[in-house]
């Protein structure tokens, strides 16, 4: 039981004590795991969460031309923010604590997706033929004097911040976020919700894929997901850390949050609901409490459409 995980929680937790914990997570990816190449794993699933969340704008009856997106917690790679660039967006908004963006990750993401449109990975995006142009111009010119691609230049936009006080220049038509509400303590989080709520216009969608799992489960063949539910709160509180936290949420009390900060829900799917997955499973008091069919959830895709 006791493997990779545990190393990982104590680099973690070391890299949380410096003073630029996000800067320092970067240079040990990129020196010491040299995770910071883009994989096709990683890039195929951003592609999918993208077209999860334009099916769900185009449910609630959005209209993708000239839509203007912001996107919760993008992180390092602007991979799912290009794929609304393709899909229609004139202004996407990265919006994270941090402008993480850095060029060589930029062209990365932009090479991955000129190059899965070519073996058809993009092909149910519903993307735009000549701003798949556009993008691929773009990459020539660029990689043939060696300069930067600016996100800019596609209307892509970083809007380093706390989201709970984010100030956009128009009311945006679509927020998503991709595992991102599961690293955000819940207090947070609501008051993130609340601005999202004050921001909103009638017809604004919003639509956030969150994982349930232990984390990390996907670094350690050997650990179930449901793992840390096994300790109480004050024993996470030492084991979790400021680079990648985990607030072990289950999947309705994103629902009862949701309710507080007055954003309704129009469908909340929730995927891998087994009670008896949970079977064997040492659960801590809180979670024990709870019902099963909740906390074994790995995943929920929740869409708003605001009145
Ligand atoms: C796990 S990462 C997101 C990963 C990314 N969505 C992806 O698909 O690779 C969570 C991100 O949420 C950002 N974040 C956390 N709290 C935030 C807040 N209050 N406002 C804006 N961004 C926040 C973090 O800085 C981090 O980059």
């Amino acid at each position: 039981m006791y493997g990779k995980w545990i190393a990982k929680a104590v680099i973690q937790k070391s890299i949380s004590v410096l003073p630029n914990p996000q800067r320092a997570n970067y240079f040990f990816q990129h020196h010491v795991t040299r995770s910071t190449t883009l994989a096709q794993d990683f890039l195929n699933q951003r592609i999918t969460w993208s077209r999860l969340h334009l099916d769900a704008f185009d449910r609630m009856g959005g209209d993708r031309h000239d839509m203007a997106v912001a996107e919760l917690g993008s992180g390092w790679y602007p991979i799912v923010p290009l794929c609304y660039f393709l899909a229609g967006a004139s202004t996407v908004w990265m919006l994270d604590l941090e402008d993480l963006t850095r060029p060589e990750l930029v062209i990365q993401a932009v090479d991955g997706l000129l190059e899965a449109s070519e073996d058809g990975r993009l092909d149910n995006l519903g993307i735009d033929a000549e701003r798949l142009e556009r993008l691929r111009d773009l990459a020539q010119r660029t990689h043939g004097n060696g300069g930067e691609i600016t996100l800019d230049s596609l209307g892509i936009k970083t809007m380093p911040g706390d989201a709970r006080t984010v100030e956009l220049p128009t009311p945006p038509d679509l927020i998503t976020s991709n595992t991102v509400f599961e690293h955000v303590d819940p207090v947070i989080l609501e008051g993130i919700l609340r601005r999202f709520a004050e921001i909103a216009h009638p017809g604004m969608v919003m639509s956030h894929l969150i994982d349930h799992c232990d984390h990390y489960a996907y670094v350690d063949d050997s650990l179930s997901v449901y793992n840390f539910l096994r300790y109480s709160d004050r024993a996470w509180r030492l084991i979790d850390n400021s680079v990648q936290p985990m607030n072990r949420l289950r999947a309705s009390e994103y629902i009862g949050m949701y309710e507080r900060a007055g954003v309704p829900v129009n469908e909340d799917v929730r995927h891998g609901c087994d009670p008896n997955a949970l079977i064997g499973e040492p659960l801590s008091p809180r979670f024990k409490s709870m019902e099963p069919s909740d906390v074994s959830c790995t995943s929920s895709h929740v869409v708003t459409r605001f009145a």
